[in-house]
Parts: C-alpha cells; sequence; structure tokens
C-alpha cells in the first residue's frame, strides 16, 4: 500500500484482481436500490422456493426479509459444493494444539453432518427445538452446528471459556433437551475438563435428556448411564447414515441463539435466521474478504462467538472456501504458533483481534521474521477500536506493507459487517472507513439530530438489513426497548462514533453498561451481580478502564457487609468467585474495597463518575448525585 499523507492507498494489482473495483459504484447502486442489491446476492445461493417479497416492514421493529421463500443454509454450505466441481475440496483445515491435523473435504463434511443429523433425530430432537453446544475448537463443534441447522433445530453456542454457573444458566434459558460437549480441552499444555463444566450445569437441571460428549483429550470423565452418550459411538450405529435431506426451512425460521451481554440483567439470546442471515454472511465475507476459490482463509476466533459463527462456520462454507481452523493459544508453545500456521498453510487472509496482534507484537518482530509469510495478502481485524501502533505493526511486519487491513466494525447483533473497507478501498489506520453497501448508518446527538463531521454522537443504522437480529428470543419487549426506544426506526448500536470530513467512520467504544475485554463483550451487571452473590459483599460496582493489551480491563468497587474482618485477602478471593460464576475472561484487574459508591437520589450507581475518577478526569454534570 502506498501511504499518501490522508490514505494507505491499495496498489494497482489489489484493485484489478479484487471482485469490486469500484465502491462507490456499488454503494451508489445498493443504496439507491437495496431491494436489488440484496436480491441479487440472494440469487447467488440455492432456495428450495424463491421469496413472495423481498422485505416485509407491517411489524417493525420485527423485520422479515425474503418472505415466504424456503431454503436450508446449511443446502448451501454443503450439498451444493458436493454437487459441484469442489466436492473435494478441503473445507477446513485443522490444527489441534497439539500439534495434531485433520483436513476435512466438503464431502467429508456432508458426510459427517448428514450422520450427526441423523443422530441428533434419533434423540428426538426436533425442528425448533434449542440444542446447546459447549466444546473447545474442533471440527466436530461445526459438525455440530451445521446437524442442528440441517434438521431445523436451534443451535445455542456457549463458548467453552465460561462457567458452569453461566452454562447452567443459558442451558435453563433456553430449556435445551440436548446439550453436546468434549470430555476436554487444551490450553497452553494444559487440560481443561468440559465434560466436569457440564456435569455442573446439568446435574442441576431439570430440562437436560441427552449429552453427548466428544473424545478429544482421552481423560477420564464421569458418564452417566442413560444420559450421557459417546460421540463416537453414537457415529458408529446403524441409525448414523450419511444421508439426510436438509430440512425445508422458512427464510425466517430460526437459525441459532448465541447469548451476549447487555445493558442490564442476565445476558440476553440474540436470534438469527435461516435466509437473511445466510444472504448477510456470504455477501459481506465475498466482497469485503474477496474470496477466491483458490484462497487459504483464516478467521483465528473462536467457533463460539458470532465472529465465528458468521466468519468461521457460515460465511466461508456459503462461499465454499478453505478455512483453518486452530485449536490452541497464539503464543504456545512459542510467539510465533500463528505465523508458523501462516507458513504452513500458504494462508492467504488472516482475520483476527487487536488484543491478538497487540499480545504478538510484544515479543517483537523476529518472531515473525523467522516464518515466509509471503502467502498472506488480506489482513483483517475486529471486536475493538484498532489502534494505529498495533496497526501499523500488523500492516508492516505481518502484511510486508502489501495487505490491505479490512478493519470491520459489526456486532453479535448485526450477524454480519456493517463498516467496513473493501480491498480497493484507500484505509486510515483505526477507521473501519464507511458502511458496507446498503447499509444506512449515522451519528447522532441526544435529540437525535445528525452531528457535524468530527463531532462525537450515538452511532445507528437506519434501514433494516438482512442478517440483522430478528429479537431477543423469548422477550420481544426488551429487543424493542433496548435497540428501538432512543430514536424511533432506528437501530441503536450502543457505541459511540465521529465521522470525519472524508465520510469515514471512526468508532470510539460503548456508551452503555458494556465493557470490551480483549474483543470479549462482558455486561457491568453479571460482574456486579457475581459480585454481590459473594456472602461478604453488600454492594459493588464495575467499570472498563482503558489497558494496554486488553484494550479495556474490569475495575470493581465493592462494600463490604458491616462486620466483615480479613478484608486483605478478599479481592483475591472474590477475583476467583467471579471465574467461578463466570469465566476466566471476567475476572478484575483490580478489586478495590470502598466505603461508598457515586449514586444517583433513585439508587443507580453512577459509574461515570467512578471511571472519570479512576482517570483523574471531570466527572461531568453531577446534578443527579445524590450526594
Ligand atoms: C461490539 C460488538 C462482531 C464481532 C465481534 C464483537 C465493538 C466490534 C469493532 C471494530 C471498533 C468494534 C463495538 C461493538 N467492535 N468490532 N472493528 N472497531 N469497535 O461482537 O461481542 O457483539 O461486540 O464490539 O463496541 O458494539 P460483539
Amino acid at each position: 500500500m502506498n501511504f499518501d499523507g490522508n490514505f494507505y492507498n491499495p496498489s494497482e494489482e489489489v484493485v484489478n484482481n479484487a471482485h469490486i473495483k469500484d465502491w462507490n459504484k456499488l454503494n451508489k447502486f445498493a443504496s439507491e436500490n437495496p431491494e436489488k442489491f440484496w436480491t441479487s446476492m440472494a440469487e447467488e445461493l440455492h432456495w428450495f422456493k424463491k421469496w413472495d417479497k423481498f422485505l416485509d416492514e407491517s411489524n417493525a421493529p420485527f423485520y422479515q426479509f425474503f418472505v415466504n421463500a424456503k431454503t436450508n443454509i446449511t443446502y448451501n454450505c454443503l450439498d451444493v459444493h458436493k454437487n459441484s466441481y469442489r466436492r473435494n475440496k478441503l473445507a477446513y483445515i485443522w490444527e489441534g494444539e497439539d500439534g495434531s491435523t485433520r483436513s476435512i473435504s466438503y464431502n467429508e463434511l456432508y458426510n459427517e453432518v448428514c450422520k450427526f443429523s441423523n443422530v441428533l433425530k434419533s434423540m428426538n430432537v426436533q425442528k425448533g427445538d434449542i440444542v446447546t453446544i459447549y466444546m473447545g475448537r474442533v471440527p466436530e463443534l461445526v459438525i455440530a452446528m451445521l446437524a442442528c441447522a440441517r434438521i431445523g433445530a436451534v443451535h445455542s453456542v456457549v463458548y467453552g471459556g465460561f462457567s458452569t454457573e453461566s452454562l447452567h444458566e443459558r442451558i435453563e434459558d433456553s430449556v435445551s433437551k440436548v446439550v453436546i460437549t468434549c470430555d476436554g480441552a487444551y490450553q497452553r499444555g494444559k487440560l481443561v475438563n468440559l465434560k466436569d463444566i457440564t456435569d455442573g450445569a446439568v446435574d442441576r437441571s431439570g430440562v437436560v435428556q441427552h449429552v453427548i460428549c466428544v473424545k478429544r483429550t482421552g481423560q477420564e470423565v464421569n458418564m452417566l448411564a442413560g444420559r450421557d452418550m459417546w460421540y463416537h459411538e453414537l457415529m458408529q450405529l446403524p441409525i448414523a447414515s450419511i444421508h439426510c435431506k436438509a430440512e425445508q426451512t422458512d427464510a425466517e425460521d430460526p437459525l441459532f441463539i448465541l447469548y451476549t451481554s447487555g445493558t442490564t440483567g442476565k445476558p440476553k439470546a440474540i436470534l438469527h435466521t435461516h435466509g437473511g442471515y445466510m444472504v448477510g454472511v456470504y455477501a459481506s465475507l465475498k466482497y469485503v474478504f474477496d474470496i477466491k476459490d483458490e484462497d487459504r482463509y483464516w478467521c483465528a476466533a473462536d467457533p463460539g462467538w458470532i465472529t465465528g459463527h458468521s466468519y468461521i462456520v457460515y460465511g466461508p462454507l456459503l462461499n465454499g472456501t478453505t478455512s483453518i481452523i486452530y485449536e490452541g493459544a497464539p503464543n504456545f508453545p512459542f510467539p510465533d504458533r500463528w505465523w508458523e500456521i501462516v507458513e504452513k498453510y500458504g494462508v492467504n487472509i488472516l482475520y483476527t483481534a487487536p488484543t491478538a496482534i497487540r499480545g504478538l507484537m510484544r515479543f517483537g518482530d523476529a518472531w515473525a521474521k523467522r516464518h515466509d509469510l509471503s502467502s498472506l495478502r488480506l489482513l483483517g481485524s475486529v471486536g475493538e477500536p484498532i489502534n494505529p501502533e498495533a496497526w501499523r505493526w500488523y500492516n508492516e511486519v505481518i502484511g510486508d506493507g502489501k495487505c490491505p487491513i479490512m478493519d470491520t466494525w459489526w456486532q453479535t447483533e448485526t450477524g454480519m459487517f456493517m463498516i467496513t473497507p473493501m480491498p480497493c478501498m484507500p484505509l486510515k489506520p483505526g477507521s473501519g472507513t464507511k458502511p458496507f453497501p446498503g447499509i444506512e448508518m449515522d451519528i447522532l446527538d441526544e435529540e437525535g439530530n445528525s452531528v457535524a463531521d468530527n463531532e462525537e454522537g450515538f452511532l445507528v443504522i437506519k434501514n433494516p438489513w438482512p442478517s440483522m437480529m430478528r429479537t431477543i428470543y423469548g422477550n420481544d419487549e426488551r429487543y424493542v426497548e433496548q435497540y428501538w426506544q432512543k430514536y424511533p426506526g432506528m437501530y441503536m448500536t450502543g457505541d459511540s462514533a465521529r465521522r470525519d470530513s472524508d465520510g469515514y467512520y471512526w468508532v470510539i467504544g460503548r456508551v452503555d453498561d458494556v465493557i470490551k475485554v480483549s474483543g470479549y463483550r462482558l455486561g457491568t451487571a453479571e460482574i456486579e451481580s457475581a459480585l454481590v452473590s459473594y456472602p461478604d459483599v453488600a454492594e459493588a460496582a464495575a467499570i472498563g478502564l482503558p489497558h494496554e493489551l486488553k484494550g479495556n480491563a474490569i475495575h470493581c468497587f465493592v462494600i463490604l457487609k458491616s462486620g466483615v474482618t480479613n478484608a486483605d485477602e478478599l479481592p483475591d478471593k472474590l477475583k476467583l468467585h467471579i471465574r467461578h460464576e463466570v469465566g476466566p475472561i471476567a475476572v478484575p484487574e483490580k478489586i478495590e474495597i470502598v466505603d461508598k459508591l457515586p449514586k444517583t437520589r433513585s439508587g443507580k450507581i453512577m459509574r461515570r463518575v467512578l471511571k472519570a475518577q479512576a482517570l483523574g478526569q471531570d466527572p461531568g454534570n453531577l446534578s443527579t448525585l445524590e450526594d
């Protein structure tokens, strides 16, 4: 890329080889005629029956897309490729943390998914049933997700780093009859016993009838007769045939739910559907990461998050690409593990998070320089704003100055990239450039007016888009209240941003009580409720403060119950408690014991005051402060 003082411009070669060479032209077409734009993308996919209508807005904000169409996302992920020249192309190359490897072709993936679909059917899993999946980063996780979707069941993947408590809550909330797990997972050379954690969640739950366990580590686990079954044994039964027709799902039938943290209360289940979600992730991956048939693409996220759902599982398979899945940590056993993988498999596209980039940058350039990374053609970033220093390192040391960086802004709720460059666009480090064609966004002040250039405001989305969430599962009111109430007719992202005079968006961060820690999304409410569930704690407040590696780190303030002694050891005990209640990702950086918390007269904790105090900034308007 050539830097002209304002923009990093892609080379002529990059532009000439890209699917989209003229972003402005595509954007103009899409904004003047969104229906034509989206339906032309939909036409590239298979439908058992086409739609009667592209968009039904009659019950907004409960929008419907591709009304009355019939499809099944797995038909487009599997059958279409199996019936084409891609039959024996690799769908996945998997590398375990321990060095073991597996290659899975489209044909083989099709067979495995059909087999497991039949297993699920034999357990009486039916269309619309929710199945919880709690696993490490192994191919069976993808197979399990696809098998659910194939029979019209709804998967609910819970990230393997969550605790028993969090898993229990999600199983209960979604009323899952079946849970799929592993015996264990490798984590920096250590074994984590996932089956134990699952048992802890399932034993207390009245809803689970069966637990299916994938053998990954071979460690000793308890198998409860009648309830627990080994995946590999089920897959050998005659019932597990390699033929299973994809259920003809309605475009609006649910595909999955995924829990994510919100502003208040418990994590909420974001619901996505077969039709619109499919079109959105297919089109966005194709154009943004410019997928070509010969590419090897690596999204280094965890399939347990939306990034993995959209851009490890569905997007890449819809595009018939070959993806890498790596099981372990980026710096295990050495800080060049990722660069070794890029070289070994000839990865062309690498998509990761700023926190990982900063983490690897810290070890110096030499680890990357030991490897031939010349196969890379595009890089990507997601999860939080990328600081210009990390952007430049990623560009220069990893991309050798020739790989455009796709800084993609989106959310669990949006399903797909919303603010993102395409390879043909000039870049600015730290900006995701402009909204994806067909998406209309704006930045508003408190009253709902667009702010001037370079001014900060609330980031909103002004028109519905196919891959948008449909609701919060089981809580339509909360869906309306949380996303559509502040500015009627517009979707509230919960982020603040500014737009510069070139029309480029700069996302600043959350304006609600969500904290992004190493790209993970956590709610202050979850951390606080874990803290007050500890017997010695009377009240608690959690805030996010800037952190060099993690982006933000959690800082907590607690008031103890009267008469509590031994307060010195309490912060450490509380950290352990949060690890048990929520999971290791939620462990605070610091816990301070205080006598008082700033509150409004109605008793709400004023976190912004705590934050300003901690940062030595002006706390702003204090008129509502109680004392
Ligand atoms: C929040 C959504 C969607 C994939 C991963 C996160 C922040 C995400 C960026 C980016 C600045 C970003 C926002 C957003 N975010 N990508 N490129 N630049 N901020 O999904 O867990 O639902 O979190 O992540 O704050 O609201 P998520």
